[in-house]
């Protein structure tokens, strides 16, 4: 068998060679004193494609949103996000660890409306416990990638806004979601206070998330940042790969949407699940209710293609930088030997 495909998740994808040498030429100092060169360049170019005012580099996503939870949001409110959001199942519950923050889920996992947000508003006149951040996902994770129609989205903000009540968006793959839409970051990030994003999914980097916002908040997710223990010293070789994916890597997701949707065509027709069509990299599979997807992972990888289930009856499969037409023509023709035989 020829070597194994690794779709397991974007997150797997290794640096190219172009990236390591860019990280190996990049000028460092001490981020800590805002001495790193390469690091200050990653922030403002990323604050102004995003058309934020300030930016903050940090190792994970999971810390770019927690420190968005602990900065907007008080102990003993409430974080109201999309249903099945990576903040409400994939973090250790850590708004609540970190914060003493409660997540309460809105609407389903494809997103909610604003109507929905105001209803849960105006339960806080009955008691129900002050939402003191509102949350929404692009594109959604757990839902196969999919992307949140902006004008859903800036109705949300809107309304949020009309409460002011702040609003967060994980954009961990918020670059799929403006090479699907064809929206100008700055677009897709417009109808939230502050963004997330990673550099460590589809655009291939070892490490790195950004966190964006007015100054106001980003000096203050600093100090988080630094109590949470993600202070950052000679991080300019990561931020130069982070530069070097922001130049050569967000056009190219092109390619893994077009190869994501080559795998859900070749695979739509095999009789054990309802493949979802996908929009960007992440196909979904869906199991009958309450079946059990490890067995036909275990089936898959025993072909040499690595998955995992998305959730107890789904499988999922995520193309990225390191998957190419060869890989997904052996992907296609592995699952279905496991999956038929
Ligand atoms: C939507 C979403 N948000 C946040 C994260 C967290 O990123 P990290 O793994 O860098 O902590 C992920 C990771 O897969 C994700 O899919």
């Amino acid at each position: 068998m020829t070597a194994v495909i690794d779709l397991r998740s974007d997150t797997v994808s290794k640096p190219t060679p172009a990236m390591r040498a860019a990280m190996a030429a990049a000028p460092v100092g001490d981020d800590c004193y805002a001495d790193d060169p390469s690091v200050n360049a990653l922030e403002a170019e990323v604050a102004a494609l995003l058309g934020k005012p300030a930016a903050l580099l940090l190792p994970s996503g999971t810390m770019a949103n927690q420190i968005a939870v602990a900065t907007h949001a008080r102990p003993g409110e409430v974080l109201a996000c999309v249903a099945e959001a990576h903040v409400q199942v994939h973090e250790d519950a850590s708004p609540a660890r970190l914060s003493g923050v409660q997540v309460e889920a809105l609407g389903d996992r494809a997103g909610f409306d604003a109507d929905t947000l105001a209803a849960r508003l105006l339960e806080e006149r009955c008691g129900w416990p002050r939402v003191g951040l509102v949350w929404m996902e692009n594109t959604l994770g757990l839902a196969g990638g999919l992307v949140w129609p902006h004008e859903a989205m800036r109705a949300v903000f809107e309304r949020a806004q009309a409460h002011r009540r702040p609003v967060h968006i994980d954009g961990a793959r918020l670059w799929n979601a403006h090479v699907a839409s064809g929206l100008p970051m700055r677009t897709l990030a417009s109808v939230a206070d502050s963004v997330s994003v990673c550099l460590s999914k589809g655009l291939g980097c070892p490490v790195g998330s950004v966190l964006v916002g007015e100054h106001d908040f980003i000096a203050r997710a600093r100090a988080t940042r630094h109590a949470f223990g993600g202070a950052l010293r000679q991080a300019g070789v990561l931020a130069a790969a982070g530069r070097h994916a922001l130049e050569h890597h967000i056009a190219r997701l092109a390619d893994d949407h077009r190869r994501a949707r080559a795998l859900w065509a070749e695979l739509k027709d095999l009789p054990c699940w309802t493949a979802i069509e996908p929009q960007t990299n992440i196909v979904r599979f869906d199991l009958p209710a309450g079946e059990d997807a490890e067995p036909l992972c275990a089936r898959i990888r025993a072909r040499g293609v690595l998955c995992h289930p998305n959730k107890y009856a789904e499988i999922r499969l995520v193309v990225h930088l390191g998957v190419d037409d060869e890989a997904v023509e052996a992907t296609v023709q592995r699952v279905r030997e496991a999956l038929l035989a």
